[in-house]
């Protein structure tokens, strides 16, 4: 797709990986939806700012009657509450899953319409090496990124019909607010989000953007044994 000649809406757009997608979305030339809980918390010149709780159908919703012309959504918002599958707080491990598989498919279902009235489009998921792969305190982020994995795969199949292209991103630790307390390598969300724009603008469906996302990819064929060694 032409980047530079697209209408975006970003969730999360205020901060972290979100905040460099519009502003480098900005830099190409696009025009910007930069969605956030708090659309006072967007700075960026020239974006639009509009509110979206991605957790509320209503404000998914009214974001989207608020937007017109957008051909490119970028489902990013996303939380992570370290909260133990077998000891932590339900509601911690539901709203992971309500931010990143339900909160996704909502907007989607929500800007499907408005991706076909403009041609198609494209929607890009920011995924996670952590889709694939788990360990304990991240077990409800992974699952619930798993499950927005297996969506991504079924809607881009639905919408291909509407010529909408679907595409996923998949990345380990990134510096961001996020990652704040993780001591890891981490990934620069500036050079996530160029590669990740770049992709989408090739028309790409599946995106990986660092070496750890590629080697788990590949260890999926190894199976249990391969990815879990500490459990064989
Ligand atoms: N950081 C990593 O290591 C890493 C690795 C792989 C994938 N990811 C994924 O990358 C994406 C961006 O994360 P990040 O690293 O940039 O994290 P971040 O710095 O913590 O930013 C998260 C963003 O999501 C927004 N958000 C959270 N819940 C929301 C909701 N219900 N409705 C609308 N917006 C909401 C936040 O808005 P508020 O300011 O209102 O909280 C914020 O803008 C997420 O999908 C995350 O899972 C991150």
């Amino acid at each position: 797709m032409d980047i530079s000649a697209s209408t975006a809406f970003v969730t999360g757009a205020n901060r972290g990986l979100g905040r460099h997608f519009a502003e480098q979305l900005l830099a190409r030339g696009a025009t910007v939806y930069a969605g956030a809980r708090n659309p006072d918390s967007i700075d960026l010149a020239g974006a639009i700012p509009i509110a979206i709780d991605v957790t509320d159908p209503a404000s998914v919703e009214a974001a989207a009657r608020a937007s017109s012309g957008v051909n490119l959504v970028i489902n990013n918002a996303g939380s992570a509450t370290g909260a133990s599958l077998l000891t932590g707080d339900l509601a911690d491990l539901r709203l992971e899953m309500d931010t990143h598989y339900f909160g996704s498919l909502a907007v989607t279902r929500a800007f499907a319409p408005q991706l076909a009235a403009n041609g198609g489009g494209s929607i890009l998921n920011v995924l996670s090496v952590l889709s694939w792969i788990t360990f304990p305190n991240v077990g409800g982020y992974s699952a619930a990124k798993a499950a927005a994995w297996s969506m991504t795969n079924e809607l881009r199949i639905e919408l291909a019909g509407q010529g909408t292209t679907v595409s996923a991103l998949h990345v380990g630790y990134m510096d961001t607010d996020m990652a704040r307390h993780v001591e890891a390598e981490k990934n620069d969300p500036a050079v996530v989000a160029k590669l990740a724009l770049d992709a989408v603008a090739a028309g790409e469906l599946e995106i990986l953007a660092d070496d750890l996302s590629r080697q788990v990819q590949a260890g999926l064929a190894g199976g249990v044994a391969a990815l879990y060694p500490q459990a064989a």
